[in-house]
C-alpha cells in the first residue's frame, strides 16, 4: 500500500457518518489541471504524493460546485504572496515595532496590509494578525474584558458562531455569556426587545453580533441604542459578510457607532485564511494590539499578512463593489427559486449570501443526507442547524449554501436558476443512481465553462 493509500484509509475511518468517504487518489500528475504559473515543478519532483493531492484538490475545485458560504476562490495575485518567502521571517511586534532585526519589507507589507484595511472599513485602528476569525474574537475578548464578566450573543442555534460562547469553548470558562434570539423564525428579524431586557437584567460589559448562519442584516442603530442605555461597548463579528460590508452591498457598522468590528479574512472578503481586528477608535485598538500581541500570539504569519493586504488592495477597486452587489443577487436568485418550489428558508429569504433551507420540512429528508446527495453531483454545500433545531448537530434539519464563490466565478441570475434546477432534479431522482450519476456529469459540463481563479484547466 502505498502512502498516500495508507493515509487516505485512515482519514476515511475519521470521516462523520454522512460525508462521503476518500478511498481513493487517482494519480493527477499528468491530468489537465495545471497552476496558472509553473511553480509546482520542485513539489512534484520531491513529493509526488503531495502534488498529486494538489492536483486532485485543483480538480475538484474546477470540476465542482462551491456553495458553502464561508468559501472563497482568492485571485492568482494573493495566491503568489501566500506562497512567498515571507514565510521564512520572525517578525513578532508591530511596522516600527519588532523583536528581530531585518524588518525592512515586512514593515511595508504589514503597514500597506493595515492603512488599506482602515481605508476598506472606515477604522481608526487595524491589527491584522491574528492567524484567524477565532483568535481575532478570543483576542478581542481579552483586551475587553475581565474574568466573570458578562457577554451578550445571538442563541447559538439561530445563527452564533462556537466563539460567541458555545459550552464546548473554553472561553465559556472565563467569561460567561448570556443570549438573545431572532423574534420570528419566518422572517429573521432579531428580538431587540429581548435584548433590551437581558441587557438590562445582565449588564453586559459587551453586546455582539454577527453571525455564521443567518441570512439576514442586523438593524446596528437598534443594538447601539441598547448598549448605551446599558453601557456596553459593542462588538461585530462580521465574519462572513466583511466582503459586502467592504463593496458597499452591506450597511457598516462603525457607521452606526460600533467599537470594534473582528473579521475573518477568507471568507466574502476573499483573502487568505485569516482574521482582523478593527476598531473606530485609535485608542482601543492600541489595547487590541497588546492583546492580539504578546497576550495571545507569537510571531504573525508574515505571508499571509502580506496577502491580506493584496486581498484589502483588490476590494478597495471598483470592480469588488460589482461582485458584492452580484453575490447578493444570486442569493436572491437562490432563495426566489426554492421559495417558489415551496420549500421552507429559515427567515423566509435571504439579504445577503447565504441561504439556509430546511431540508427535513421541504422535502422530508434530513441535511446530511442531502450534503451527501449533493456531494454526488458535485454541488458542495454544508449541512447546518436551523433555529431551534430537533435534530442533533450532526444531522441537523437544514442545509447552508451560498454564493461567494460561485460569483467569484463568474456566474450570474440564470446560472442560479441552472444550478437550482441540478440540485431539485438530484432531490427528486435521489434513489435512481444512473440519474444522479448522468446529473453530476452535467455538473461538471457547466462547471467548465467558469473558470478557477489561479487553476488553468
Ligand atoms: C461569525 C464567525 N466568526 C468567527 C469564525 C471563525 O473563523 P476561523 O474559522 O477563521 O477561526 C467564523 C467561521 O466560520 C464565523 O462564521
Amino acid at each position: 500500500m502505498s502512502l498516500i493509500s495508507y493515509l487516505m484509509s485512515q482519514v476515511a475511518s475519521l470521516v462523520p457518518r454522512h460525508s462521503k468517504p476518500v478511498t481513493h487518489i487517482a494519480p493527477l500528475s499528468s491530468s489537465r489541471y495545471s497552476p496558472l504559473m509553473p511553480i509546482y515543478d520542485a513539489l512534484k519532483a520531491s513529493d509526488p504524493d503531495m502534488y498529486s493531492a494538489l492536483m486532485g484538490e485543483m480538480k475538484r475545485q474546477t470540476d465542482g460546485v462551491e456553495l458553502i458560504p464561508s468559501e472563497n476562490y482568492v485571485s492568482p495575485a494573493v495566491l503568489e504572496m501566500m506562497g512567498s518567502v515571507f514565510n521564512n521571517k520572525y517578525s513578532e511586534g508591530y511596522p516600527g515595532k519588532r523583536y528581530y532585526g531585518g524588518q525592512e519589507y515586512t514593515d511595508i507589507v504589514e503597514a500597506l496590509a493595515i492603512e488599506r484595511a482602515k481605508k476598506l472599513f472606515k477604522a481608526g485602528h487595524a491589527n491584522v494578525q491574528p492567524h484567524a476569525g477565532a483568535p481575532a474574537n478570543v483576542a478581542a475578548y481579552f483586551a475587553l474584558l475581565e474574568p466573570g464578566d458578562t457577554v451578550m450573543g445571538m442563541d447559538l442555534s439561530h445563527g452564533g458562531h462556537l466563539t460567541h460562547g458555545h459550552p464546548v469553548t473554553y472561553i465559556t470558562k472565563i467569561f460567561k455569556f448570556v443570549r438573545y434570539k431572532m423574534k420570528d423564525i419566518n422572517t429573521g428579524e432579531l428580538d431587540y426587545d429581548e435584548m433590551r431586557e437581558v441587557a438590562k437584567k445582565e449588564n453586559p460589559k459587551l453586546i455582539l453580533v454577527g453571525y455564521s448562519a443567518y441570512p439576514r442584516e442586523v438593524d446596528y442603530e437598534k443594538v447601539k441604542a441598547i448598549a448605551d442605555e446599558v453601557g456596553a461597548l459593542t462588538m461585530a463579528d462580521m465574519a462572513h459578510v466583511a466582503g459586502l460590508i467592504a463593496g458597499g452591498a452591506h450597511k457598516n457598522p462603525f457607521d452606526f457607532g460600533f467599537d470594534i468590528i473582528t473579521t475573518t479574512t477568507h471568507k466574502t472578503l476573499r483573502g487568505p485564511r485569516g482574521g482582523m481586528i478593527l476598531t473606530r477608535e485609535e485608542e482601543l485598538g492600541k489595547k487590541m494590539d497588546k492583546s492580539v500581541f504578546p497576550g495571545f500570539q507569537g510571531g504573525p504569519i508574515m505571508q499571509m499578512v502580506a496577502a491580506k493586504g493584496v486581498a484589502f488592495g483588490e476590494a478597495l477597486r471598483p470592480e469588488f463593489k460589482d461582485y458584492a452587489a452580484q453575490i447578493v443577487k444570486n442569493a436572491k436568485r437562490f432563495a426566489d427559486i426554492f421559495l417558489a418550489k415551496g420549500c421552507r428558508l429559515i427567515t423566509g429569504g435571504t439579504s445577503n449570501h447565504l441561504v439556509l433551507l430546511d431540508a427535513q420540512t421541504s422535502w422530508g429528508i434530513s441535511g446530511g443526507e442531502c450534503e451527501h446527495l449533493f456531494d454526488r453531483i458535485g454541488i458542495t454545500l454544508n449541512k447546518n442547524m436551523i433555529a431551534d433545531d430537533p435534530r442533533k448537530p450532526m444531522d441537523p434539519s437544514g442545509i447552508r449554501f451560498g454564493t461567494p464563490a460561485i460569483t467569484t466565478r463568474g456566474m450570474k441570475e440564470a446560472d442560479m436558476d441552472t444550478l437550482a434546477d441540478f440540485m431539485l432534479r438530484a432531490i427528486e431522482k435521489r434513489a435512481d443512481d444512473s440519474a444522479i450519476a448522468k446529473l453530476h456529469e452535467e455538473v461538471i459540463a457547466f462547471c467548465r465553462k467558469f473558470p478557477v481563479p489561479g487553476i488553468k484547466a
